[in-house]
């Protein structure tokens, strides 16, 4: 069977991407196909680049608070490299359902909290206000909920004393770019059962 490919937009350093582009070799049942990004000063560009991968970037400030304008083009780049995944990693930009619908079952997204927890922003800093124990990282579906959707994947990271939102961000991200590649691997190959990590 030939490969998925798969498109990652992103939105910033693209630590997330680099590690699916890396996972992507060999057996595994995925190429990466496009990074997109909705900026142009993204690191993860570059990192796309020197990895041969294409690139696009598609600003969104141009559309002003027309998200069906954006998306519009956004969507251009995508359909034209042919994927059959898109996968959101550092993509900070809301997606409307429209959007969304275009991809159904074949968008993930990671979020940095163990969801339905602390959808949105500042995760790392709301766990630690809750006085939480654990915190941790999700992949998930995307539905047009902002944060929603089947959970394909979760790691849990211990809350330590001495935790500052950066220190937890940290040890996250680390469980970040092992559930991502973990989980990518699984839902290429058409299986959706969740991966539990660590
Ligand atoms: C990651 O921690 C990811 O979970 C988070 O942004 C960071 C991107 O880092 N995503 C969100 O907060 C989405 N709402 P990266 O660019 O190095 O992968």
């Amino acid at each position: 069977m030939n490969p998925k490919r798969v498109a990652i937009l992103i939105s910033g350093g693209g630590s997330n991407m680099v590690t699916l582009v890396d996972s992507m070799t060999g057996d595994h049942p995925a190429r990466p196909c496009l990074v997109l990004s909705n900026e142009a000063s993204a690191g993860g560009l570059a990192k796309a680049a020197a990895r041969s991968v294409p690139t696009a970037v598609v600003d969104h400030r141009p559309f002003g608070k027309d998200r069906a304008a954006f998306e519009a083009e956004l969507i251009k780049p995508i359909l034209e490299a042919g994927a059959d995944i898109v996968c959101l990693a550092g993509f900070m930009r809301v997606l409307t359902a429209g959007f969304v619908d275009r991809f159904q079952g074949r968008m993930l997204n990671i979020h940095p909290s163990l969801l339905p927890k602390y959808k949105g922003l500042h995760t790392h800093a709301r766990a630690l206000a809750a006085g939480d124990t654990e915190h941790g990282c999700t992949v998930h579906e995307v539905t047009s909920e902002l944060d929603d959707g089947p959970i394909l994947g979760q790691a849990r990271v211990a809350i330590e004393p001495g935790d500052t939102p950066e220190t937890l961000a940290a040890r996250v991200l680390i469980w970040e770019h092992k559930l991502y590649p973990a989980v990518l691997r699984r839902f290429a190959a058409g299986d959706r059962r969740p991966v539990w990590l660590p």
